[in-house]
């Protein structure tokens, strides 16, 4: 029996010896250890044994059942360690190569654009004002000589940030328009003469689309000075477009109405796409309407600080987007705000 259970270590061990992965060591411990394994069955067995030899088989027996254990135990680590080896040695990772350089971002379309309108009003000897985002109903539309039930309020879907009843001279909102701004930029320099331009974003409450958005940039002009004339708004313009657009375009003034000026203009240019000829994108009009402007309002001018009668000035105030659609055609408004990178790194 002894020698039953010395064969059955050997055989085993020799087996063992020629195990290199998990599978054959699984099926090695079915077969080696397992209930119906020659070791279990020959320890079960002890009881039809003679007394006298019990024992010592037994004991022998479960000698060669802790070798096999311990055997299985380095086996089964020898093989993870062998596994490990292996796939270091598959997908080998060079810790010797040199790391990836942070990709430099650069500034998005519009903050460009800011730049660049900044840079040809600036050198016209405008400078830039910042006004607040969240306006009362004060500043957005009552100094701008705009009253409560104007109907001119319809003009600007407003959003509206708490209840707008009583009036509506108590109300807060976010600012339709840039025109706010230039209260504050005069109620700031009076007596001094004003040359500004107010950036920034305005809100309308409006159906999202292609075309259009419930945010946009503005950039508002203001002027206020002794003399100033419609020349000067003329002058203004054309020179802003053509350092804009191109030394090539044609610009024409209109009459139109906004409450803060009078006389009040539309400022167009030709088609940049059509040259004027006529085409889907300016609606076979031949121009483009680029700002709307005008000579301040006497009204407008007083709720500034400013008396009218030696004073004067013109304003304007112009959409950002719509003209990079053109100038890029870009066929969504929506690119703008979607930091889709896709889109924005072509810029
Ligand atoms: N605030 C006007 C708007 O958002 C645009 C505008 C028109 C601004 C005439 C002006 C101006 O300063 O003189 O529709």
């Amino acid at each position: 029996m002894d020698n039953h259970l010395d064969a059955i270590q050997t055989e085993a061990l020799a087996v063992l010896a020629s195990v290199h992965d998990q599978a054959a060591l699984r099926e090695w411990h079915a077969a080696h250890l397992a209930k119906k394994s020659p070791l279990m069955l020959a320890l079960g067995d002890l009881g039809k044994l003679p007394k006298e030899q019990r024992a010592e088989i037994g004991r022998r027996g479960n000698e060669v059942k802790r070798t096999l254990e311990a055997a299985y135990g380095e086996k089964e680590q020898a093989v993870q360690a062998e596994a490990l080896a292996r796939s270091l040695g598959e997908n080998a990772v060079d810790v010797t190569l040199p790391g990836r350089q942070p990709r430099p971002g650069h500034l998005h379309i519009s903050t460009q654009t800011l730049r660049h309108i900044y840079q040809v009003f600036g050198e016209m000897g405008f400078q830039v004002y910042e006004a607040p985002d969240v306006e009362t109903d004060e500043f957005n539309f009552g100094l701008l000589n705009i009253p409560p039930y104007h109907p001119a309020r319809d003009m600007w879907d407003t959003f509206w940030l708490d209840n707008p009843q009583g009036g509506g001279s108590r109300g807060t909102l976010l600012r339709t328009h840039t025109s706010p701004g230039q209260i504050r930029a005069m109620r700031e320099m009076v007596p001094n003469p004003v040359r500004v331009i107010l950036p920034g974003k305005v809100y309308r409450y409006e159906q999202i689309t292609a075309r259009s958005e419930h945010q946009f940039y503005q950039i508002e002009g203001l002027a206020v000075g002794h003399g100033i004339t419609l020349a000067d708004l003329k002058g203004t313009m054309l020179n802003a477009i053509h350092r804009l657009y191109g030394a090539d375009r044609t610009v024409r003034f209109r009459g139109s109405y906004f409450p803060f000026t009078e006389p009040s203009v539309e400022v167009d240019m030709d088609c940049v796409l059509c040259n004027g000829v006529g085409c889907r994108v300016c609606k076979y009009t031949g121009w483009l309407e680029v700002s709307g402007a005008g000579m301040v309002h006497p009204v407008v001018l007083r709720n500034g600080g400013y008396s009218p009668d030696e004073w004067s000035g013109f304003a304007f105030g112009m959409g950002m987007e719509r003209s990079l659609l053109l100038k890029y055609s870009i066929d969504d408004i929506r690119m703008f705000y979607g930091n889709d990178l896709r889109f924005l790194r072509q810029f």
